[in-house]
This record gives C-alpha cells, sequence and structure tokens, in this order.
C-alpha cells in the first residue's frame, strides 16, 4: 500500500484537484512507499513559494546589473531577466540542473538497468524528476514514472488523422509542431481554467498536461517518421515493461539497436534543459505566460527550435562533415581538414557545431557523447566519429585565429547528429524532431514552475531607435 510522507501543509496549499489526482493513479501502479511525480512536486510547492515571497520582500529593488544599448540590440545577450529553476548555464563549466553537472547527474540518477532494462545510460525520466522536483528519485520512482509515461502514450484518433493529412513533403518539425499543437484538443489546464480553477491551484494541471505531452511526443513522432520515412510500424506500440526511449526506438524501426537505445536515453537526458534564455526554452516559457496551455507553449517552443541556429544545427553539421568527407574522402590528412575549415570560414559560413552564445569552453553535453563514443567499439570505429573527434582537435586553433566567434570550441551538436548517422539513423530531417522530444523534459517543468509560483505574464519594454536615441541623449 502507499506510504507518502508529505507535510501537512503542502498538502493544505498544494491540494489537488480531485480530478487531476485520480487521474495520475490510475495511470500508474504505485510501489509501496514509492512517491508519484505529482506527490513529489506537490511537496516541494510550499517551499518553493515561500522562497520567492522571501526574494521579493527582501530584494525587489536590488539590482542585477546595468541595460547597455549593446544588450538591446544584441539579442538581450547577458541580461538576468528571467526565472528559470531546472538548471543554471555557466559559461566556464557548463549546464548543472539543480546544482548537478551532467558527470554527477551521471553518477546520481537511475539508468536503465537499475529499473531492470538492458543499457547503462541516464533515463530521461529520471532526468524530468530531477528537473521536476529538484530531487534525485529512487529507482522505484523511475520505474512507477516509466509506467505512468507508457500508460499515457497512445494518440487519440483525431490526431493520428491530422498527422497523416500532412503532405510527406512538409517538414517534420512543422509537423510536429502543429501536431503537439492539436494536442491541446485534450487540454486539462485549459478545461479546468475555463471551469475557474483558482489560481494556486494551475499549477497541478499543467503537471497533467505536462506529463501526458512528454508520455505522447514519442508516438507524435514516431507517426511522423513513418509517414515521412516509411520506417517504423506507425502504431504507436507501446510495451510497459519498456522505458520510454526503449519504446520510442521500436516505434520507429530500431528497436534492435540497443546501441542506439542507449545513446538516445543519453542524449534525450542532456539536451532536455540549457537554462531558460535559449530561444526553445525561452518561447514556451513567453507563451506559457499568456497561461496559453502547455501544448500551445511547447509548440511555439518547438517552432524556434526548428531555426538553423538552434536545434537544426547537428543536421548541418552532418551535412558539413559529409561534405567534407565527399570531397577529400574518408580517412583526410589533418591539413585537408583544416583547409577545409578555411573555405568554409571564407565563403562567409559559420562553422556548425561551433561556437555558443554563452558557453566559453567545450560543452560538457559534447564531452559527455564523445565518452559514449569512447565506450562503445562500433563508434569508435566509424570514420564519421573518429572525424568528430579530429575535428573536436582541429576546429578550436582556426576559429580562434579566424577571431570572430566568442567560443571556439564544440557545442553539443558537433557530435549528436553524426552519432546517430553511425548508427544507421540517417533521416537528417528527423534529427531536430528528436531534440524536441527532449526539450520538453525541461521547458516544460518550468512552465509548471511559473504557475507553482505565479509567474505574471512576460511583458519586456521595447523602444523604437527613435525613442532609443532620446534616451541615451539624455
Ligand atoms: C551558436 C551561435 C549561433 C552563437 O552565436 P553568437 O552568440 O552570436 O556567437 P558570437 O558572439 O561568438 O558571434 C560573434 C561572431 O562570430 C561568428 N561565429 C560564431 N560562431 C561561429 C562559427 N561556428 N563559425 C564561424 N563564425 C562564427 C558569428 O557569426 C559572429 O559573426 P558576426 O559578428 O559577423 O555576426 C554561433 O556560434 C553559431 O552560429 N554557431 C554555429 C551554429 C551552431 O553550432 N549552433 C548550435 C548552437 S548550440
Amino acid at each position: 500500500m502507499l506510504s507518502l510522507t508529505i507535510p501537512r501543509a503542502a498538502l493544505r496549499s498544494a491540494a489537488a484537484p480531485r480530478q487531476f489526482a485520480a487521474a495520475a493513479s490510475a495511470a500508474s501502479v504505485r510501489f509501496a512507499s514509492t512517491k508519484t511525480l505529482r506527490d513529489a512536486v506537490a511537496e516541494i510547492v510550499p517551499a518553493k513559494r515561500e522562497e520567492l515571497a522571501e526574494i521579493k520582500s527582501k530584494y525587489s529593488e536590488s539590482s542585477l546589473g546595468e541595460v547597455k544599448v549593446s544588450n538591446l540590440i544584441g539579442g538581450m545577450r547577458g541580461l538576468k531577466c528571467m526565472l528559470w529553476e531546472g538548471s543554471v548555464l555557466d559559461a566556464d563549466s557548463g549546464i548543472t540542473f539543480h546544482g548537478r553537472s551532467i558527470p554527477q547527474s551521471q553518477q546520481e540518477l537511475p539508468t536503465a538497468a537499475d529499473i531492470g532494462r538492458p543499457g547503462k545510460e541516464i533515463l530521461p525520466e529520471s532526468m524530468l524528476w530531477l528537473l521536476l522536483t529538484g530531487k534525485v528519485p529512487t529507482k522505484e520512482e523511475v520505474k512507477q514514472l516509466s509506467e505512468d509515461l507508457a500508460a499515457r502514450g497512445k494518440l487519440p484518433g483525431h490526431i493520428e488523422k491530422i498527422i497523416d493529412s500532412f503532405p510527406k513533403t512538409l517538414h517534420p518539425m512543422t509537423q510536429f509542431s502543429a501536431a503537439v499543437a492539436s494536442l491541446n484538443h485534450d487540454s486539462k489546464f485549459a478545461e479546468a481554467y475555463s471551469r475557474g480553477i483558482k489560481k494556486t491551484e494551475y499549477w497541478e494541471p499543467t503537471l497533467e498536461d505536462s506529463i501526458d505531452l512528454i508520455a505522447k511526443l514519442p508516438a507524435v513522432a514516431s507517426r511522423i517518421f513513418f509517414n515521412v520515412f516509411g520506417k517504423g510500424d506507425g502504431n504507436q506500440t507501446i510495451d510497459s515493461s519498456k522505458d520510454l526511449i526503449e519504446n520510442f526506438t521500436h516505434q520507429i524501426g530500431y528497436g534492435d539497436s540497443e546501441g542506439l537505445i542507449d545513446y538516445l536515453r543519453l542524449y534525450i537526458a542532456i539536451h532536455g534543459d540549457h537554462e531558460g534564455g535559449n530561444v526553445s526554452a525561452h518561447a514556451t516559457h513567453l507563451v506559457g505566460s499568456a497561461l496559453s496551455d502547455p501544448y500551445l507553449a511547447y509548440s511555439a517552443g518547438l517552432n524556434g527550435l526548428a531555426g538553423p541556429l538552434h536545434g537544426l544545427a547537428n543536421q548541418e553539421v552532418l551535412g558539413w562533415a559529409l561534405e567534407l568527407r565527399g570531397e577529400v574522402g574518408e580517412r583526410p590528412t589533418d591539413q585537408e581538414i583544416q583547409d577545409y575549415l578555411w573555405k568554409t570560414l571564407k565563403s562567409g559560413r559559420v562553422v556548425p557545431g561551433y561556437g555558443h552564445a554563452v558557453l566559453r569552453q567545450p560543452d560538457p553535453r559534447f564531452t559527455a557523447l564523445s565518452k559514449f563514443c569512447e565506450t562503445r567499439p562500433e563508434l569508435r570505429e566509424d570514420s564519421i566519429v573518429q572525424l568528430v573527434q579530429r575535428l573536436s582537435q582541429l576546429a578550436p586553433p582556426v576559429l580562434k585565429e579566424h577571431g570572430k566567434t566568442k567560443n571556439p570550441y564544440p557545442n553539443v551538436d558537433a557530435a549528436s547528429g553524426c552519432v546517430l548517422y553511425s548508427y544507421g539513423l540517417d533521416q537528417f530531417k528527423f534529427y531536430t524532431v528528436l531534440f524536441g522530444i527532449s526539450r520538453a523534459i525541461g521547458a516544460l517543468p518550468q512552465l509548471v514552475y511559473d504557475r507553482m509560483l505565479g509567474l505574471p505574464i512576460e511583458r519586456p519594454k521595447s523602444l523604437s531607435m527613435e525613442a532609443l536615441k532620446k534616451i541615451v541623449a539624455n
């Protein structure tokens, strides 16, 4: 039987409307002494609200730095003007998730093996739990969450019809974002809002929608994959004994690739959150701040992810690496690689997979994926993976000499798509969809925090050049 240790105060202020609690527990079998994700989130609500109230009362008038004209015309770089709980990005040490670096997360978070599945990597379910609650889940909690996601994973028939009506030639990301927006047909948040739910309870149906959406994203993606590329079964077969990624990999027809399954677990877990200012996370937060439901908010995030300077970059890296290989052969010399880098730069193009708006060191996500490659003989031998590793040594000195980019080191995209390609997943246009499955486990938890904390609609001040000049002239 269930035994929970939720403080009474938490239960009072975060009490679930009956229908959401029922939906949450009906969807999962509880293990003895195991909290559901909903219970674990409910537990943190009072403390988080108190923390924000204290910050408000003590520091509302404290300055976080000045706003310069360069911030305004420079894409708001460096401006500290968003609250984001799940992760913080340091220019030198990279991302931490509730204070845990990627290597620490890999050590602490339950893996596939921990829930009895073949594989060694972190489960995205574990990362989702961490991002939502700030706590490391137990193996049982992760297993239970995995089962809950499996139970929620099927698409309604009308969504299948919508996806099937898209032309094959429509970019998979456009299909993905349209299908995600359409899922709001069944939004519990939208329904509760129209019923007049109290503001303090907004987080609850937001959490329900978020978990439903995360559970359904693999099915949406695999249906698109089947329609566009003719691979997989398109039927969203879900086995509740398998984890989210294992099921997804089967759905897209790569279920027999144990290496790809484990790679995708790691890939999805570490791409989930990269603090709030990146385009997909920020767009989700911005649209969500208008109290649009999680489906509409995340659909906006996906549209941002589809841009070549953001989520499309991994596809571009692979295209660029294959062009390089096509031009100079499978085993290029260092000089040939350096010449190709210069040729790219001199033609006015960026070297894809290098540089970052915030990071000033090699991206720890790139390092984690590279380490994964080192552990797998099939990847160590692969010529594209070898090229990725050589580029990570050869490109930084060239980019430094070129002198433009503030960060000459590889970002995560320098490796991510190339490894997929090595595993035979060579449908480039699908790569950003995989990123889109991942980013949900970071952007949607923040939406839950936004509503738990009662954050307002986002509304920064804009200025025309005329108005700007008047201000600086005074
Ligand atoms: C990620 C990225 C968009 C960050 O942009 P940013 O914050 O404006 O980066 P910087 O401040 O370092 O840019 C300064 C200059 O260096 C250039 N630069 C940055 N990265 C570069 C790269 N990889 N190759 C060549 N030039 C680059 C920029 O285009 C800019 O040139 P400009 O002054 O002529 O406009 C940029 O580094 C880039 O385009 N990288 C390649 C695409 C990529 O890998 N994206 C995935 C990011 S996770």
